[in-house]
């Protein structure tokens, strides 16, 4: 992987700078600032090397139709108030820029193109859109570890078109990661949690081998629960998973690691009332599962004492509400303690994670933190990324 730090000359070469600025909204207002944070040295050493960039990235998913609220405007704008440079976005349609030339008609240095996922043709990994998007600069960068797992046109296809290097913000996540991996110890505890489901149930057949505990929390838990015969009310959860949680039970068996799901819930009608504790029996048609209950809680803080690693992928509830915030501070709580007798090393990863230890000033009390979290687990899970795989080809 050649890394954008060493190239020699990139006075006035227009960069394609694919970043992950797919922060949390809400109402259009960003809710945590760390993927926007995280990626300003990389803009500050382009524009000191008198470079000029066009930023690609996504917010959300609008699965390929213009939404006013998954617009870059906001993401944009606290980006050009911390640089302290002018960003422009531009919302006209990416298929009607005709070339490079562009860029020339507007006296900036730092262009934003509008959500990428606003084109059906991204997720598609589809060739004509990626080779187009090149069209439009001289070499490509990756600065989105977080979005290297998917193979999409501007992280993956694109590569195909332009020299393509790797970002200061990808280059510090693989090089940490990669130490991290080659140097944890056991017993090795993994916490998976978050509301994205699809993404992380397959991944957990294939962390079994390498973990000894592995804690489903959050929506994915919600799976779990209905498949072991509960009333899971109107939780969030992924059709026809039961083949898979069937798969991870024998594995587990087979390769000794213990898997841990919630003993007790909070649950409310719906996701800003106030919290109820329910035992797995109890819940009702028209109730959702937003947070793990005390007994889980107490379960969860034995596993993490007697641990030697952490590695912590997603909140264990709808953190968002305070009411259902307890479980994920809990076990913060238990990690960052553990860390501070030196007991454990800490790593975690995720977008959700993150914000949620952001909102409780916790971020520097782990020994690694993580923007990405499905890219994250693929890492752990020892995949080939699809789009530092493009870098390296
Ligand atoms: C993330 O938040 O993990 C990345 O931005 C990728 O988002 P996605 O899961 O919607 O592809």
């Amino acid at each position: 992987m050649r890394s954008i730090r060493n190239e020699a000359s990139l006075h006035d070469k227009k960069i394609l700078l694919r970043l992950d600025l797919n922060v949390p909204l809400d109402k259009e207002k960003i809710s945590d600032t760390t993927r926007i944070d995280k990626i300003l040295p990389t803009l500050k050493f382009l524009n000191e090397q008198k470079a000029k960039i066009i930023i690609l990235s996504h917010v959300g998913r609008p699965r390929g139709k213009v939404l006013k609220e998954l617009s870059l405007k906001p993401i944009c704008e606290n980006l050009q108030e911390q640089l302290g440079l002018s960003v422009k976005l531009i919302s006209q349609n990416i298929n009607e820029i005709k070339n490079k030339n562009f860029f020339d008609k507007f006296n900036e240095k730092i262009l934003m193109l509008e959500n990428i996922r606003f084109y059906a043709e991204e997720e598609k990994n589809d060739n004509k859109f990626a080779r187009h998007l090149a069209s439009l600069g001289d070499l490509y960068v990756n600065d989105a570890f977080s979005c290297s797992h998917r193979a999409h046109a501007s992280i993956v296809e694109i590569s195909k078109f332009l020299p393509s290097f790797s970002g200061l913000q990808l280059d510090l996540e693989i090089n940490a990661l990669t130490k991290i991996t080659s140097e944890i110890t056991k017993p090795i505890t993994c916490i998976i949690g978050g509301s994205k489901i699809s993404t992380k149930i397959e991944i957990i057949k294939n962390l079994i081998p390498k973990f000894d505990n592995i804690i489903i929390v959050g929506g994915m838990a919600n799976n779990f629960i209905e498949y072991f015969g509960h009333n899971i009310g109107k939780s969030i959860k992924e059709k026809n998973c039961a083949p898979i949680i069937e798969e991870i039970i024998s594995l587990s068996k087979k390769e000794k690691c213990e898997i841990t799901y919630p003993e007790d819930v909070l649950v409310s009608k719906d996701l800003n009332g106030s919290c109820k504790k329910k035992e797995l029996n109890e819940i009702l048609d028209n109730e959702m599962i937003l947070d793990i209950g005390p007994k889980t809680i107490n379960k969860v803080k034995n596993i993490i004492n007697s641990s030697n690693t952490i590695l912590w992928n997603g909140p264990a509830g709808y953190f968002e509400n305070p009411n259902f915030a307890n479980g994920s501070i809990e076990i913060a709580k238990t990690i960052i303690n553990n860390n501070k007798l030196n007991k454990i090393f800490s790593v975690v990863g995720g977008g959700d994670t993150v914000s949620l230890l952001n909102s409780i000033k916790a971020v520097d009390s782990f020994n690694f933190v993580s923007t990405a979290g499905g890219a994250f687990l693929e890492y752990l899970e020892g995949k080939k990324l699809p789009g530092i795989t493009a870098l390296n080809q």
